[in-house]
């Protein structure tokens, strides 16, 4: 096991309807050295890469995302959520529709934060069905940048939104993949990479 993996192990909690609770260490209260440690490990994996733009979305994509940007010694954009209708042109907007939550959100990026010559390293929290990552693909796509590569905290294997990514062609990368959780006895396991 990986050092994430361990500390899932540790600290993650199961819950019913395949939910792991991180919040003690990932998207609540926040592990600053764990994130380090992940910063240190997106910027192995993506080594030979251009990067020159972080992107994530809001909320708890946020705080990894500022800590893997020292990383790669580049800015951090991230998507907002949006109700509103009302968006002027000046915006990136892409649907996104939360499994989870059931309901869809507009996620909008500034034109002036996002263009041609970005070569972007999208980073999230978590991967489940992947709407919000789809969402952020297409906005990079609109703004005419290039996805060099998604990195993610801890995907969760048994949806389906990192096979959808992977058969695009995307280099994903998860630190953490957990294939099954059982929220009875609390054991989770992960996919071995
Ligand atoms: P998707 O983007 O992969 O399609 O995910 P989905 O709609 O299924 O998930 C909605 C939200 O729930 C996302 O956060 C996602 O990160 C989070 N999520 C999904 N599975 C789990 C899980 O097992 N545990 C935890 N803790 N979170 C999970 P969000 O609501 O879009 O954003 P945020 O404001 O929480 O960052
Ligand atoms: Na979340
Ligand atoms: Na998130």
């Amino acid at each position: 096991m990986n050092f994430l993996e361990e500390r899932i192990q540790k600290d993650g909690i199961v819950k019913e309807g395949n939910v792991l609770k991180v919040d003690s260490f990932l998207n609540h209260q926040m592990d600053i050295s764990l994130f380090e440690k992940m910063g240190e490990e997106f910027k192995r994996r993506f080594a030979n890469a251009p990067i020159n733009k972080i992107l994530t979305i809001e909320a708890s994509g946020i705080g990894i995302a500022c800590i893997v940007a020292k990383y790669f010694d580049a800015p951090v954009v991230f998507a907002k959520k949006s109700k509103s209708i009302n968006i002027d042109g000046e915006m990136y907007v892409a649907e996104v529709e939360s499994f989870t939550h059931k309901c869809k959100n507009q996620v909008i990026v500034s034109k002036k934060f996002l263009g041609p010559d970005d070569h972007v390293l999208i980073i999230d929290d978590f991967l489940a069905n992947g709407c919000a990552l789809q969402g952020l693909i297409s906005i990079v796509s609109n703004a005419g940048g290039t996805v060099e590569g998604i990195g993610i905290a801890i995907e969760k294997g048994f949806q389906s939104g990192g096979r959808t990514i992977r058969n695009l062609g995307y280099h994903l990368e998860s630190l953490a993949i957990v294939d099954s959780m059982d929220a009875e006895n609390g054991t989770i396991t992960f996919r071995e990479q």
